[in-house]
């Protein structure tokens, strides 16, 4: 008897089950699970598991679309039809199928489940115990790998949609900007200076900000790679942002505020014309 998974209703071979390319889950870790112990076809502690999954369910905002009696059954059915006197039964709830992008999935919410047996340790290695190590709490301070840990970024993308904005610039515990959710970001600071914060492990080292720099330099225009605070940027007389798929796209609202007179200023317009001619250049 195969190890079987449950797929929005569907009950198939765990090995033979699949989801989508396209699902929220896979792209951005976007979704919710519970690991749950089921002894004989019994679900220990369901209503604890499933009030902390409906937690947070709710601070994703994802509905399942199916009642919680249905996640339930569907979970006591595999723990049951697995046969293992102690099954390991998990679901995971994700945002959906949809185009890759912080816009809700055309898709309704993905449930998927699948038991398999839990195996406990055996008495004699169970009194032998186990070593560990320490390390610091980084979890996950890394956006300087460009991993799929990106639920931040898009709950962040998201925020920026409900409030008529397009993208959102993150600021740090300092009031230093880093970068944005899915882009750099760079400003003609009141100065004058044109400025990008440094590359320090907490931002990106995006593509298009590497051959930004590179092109500037190479024709002798000075963009600093320094840090300036959320203030700073507030004051600035040109923003832009920038990524592969934006390209380079002028800010010109910024935390309802105009930005430049609310139109692209001349550095973001010289520099973005450079990136184009470099662009057609390599093809
Ligand atoms: C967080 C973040 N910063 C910056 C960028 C820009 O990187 P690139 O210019 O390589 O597209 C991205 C692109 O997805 C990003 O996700």
């Amino acid at each position: 008897m195969p190890d079987l998974a449950w797929i929005n209703g569907e009950i198939t071979p765990l090995a033979e089950a699949r989801v989508s390319f396209l699902d929220h889950g896979y792209f951005y870790g976007y979704g919710v699970y519970e690991a749950c112990k089921a002894f004989a076809g019994k679900i220990y502690a369901l209503q604890e598991h499933m009030n902390r999954l409906d937690r947070s369910l709710r601070a994703l905002r994802i509905t399942p679309g199916r009642s919680r009696e249905e996640l339930e059954g569907g979970m006591e059915e595999l723990a049951r039809r697995s046969g293992y006197e102690t099954a390991f039964v998990y679901m995971q709830i994700t945002r959906g199928v949809g185009k890759r992008g912080p816009e809700q999935p055309a898709g309704a919410p993905v449930v998927a489940m699948f038991a398999t047996e839990l195996e406990t340790m055996t008495p004699a290695a169970w009194n032998g115990g186990i070593a560990v190590i320490t390390l610091p709490d980084e979890r996950w301070a890394h956006p300087d790998i460009k991993s799929l840990n990106l639920l931040p970024n898009i709950l962040a993308k998201e925020k920026a949609l409900e409030q008529d904005a397009q993208e959102a610039v993150f600021y740090n515990a300092q009031n230093i900007v880093t970068e944005a959710a899915s882009s750099n970001v760079f400003a003609v600071l009141a100065d004058g200076r044109l400025v990008t914060p440094p590359l320090d492990g907490h931002i990106l080292e995006g593509v298009s900000r590497l051959m930004i720099l590179r092109r500037a330099r190479e024709s002798g225009i000075k963009i600093e790679e320094t840090y300036f605070t959320r203030a700073e940027l507030a004051q600035a007389a040109e923003i832009f942002i920038t990524g592969t798929g934006a390209e380079i796209i002028p800010v010109t609202g910024l935390d309802g505020v105009r930005v430049g007179g609310g139109r692209a200023g001349e550095w973001t317009r010289r520099l973005y014309e450079d990136y184009l001619r470099a662009v057609r250049q390599s093809g």
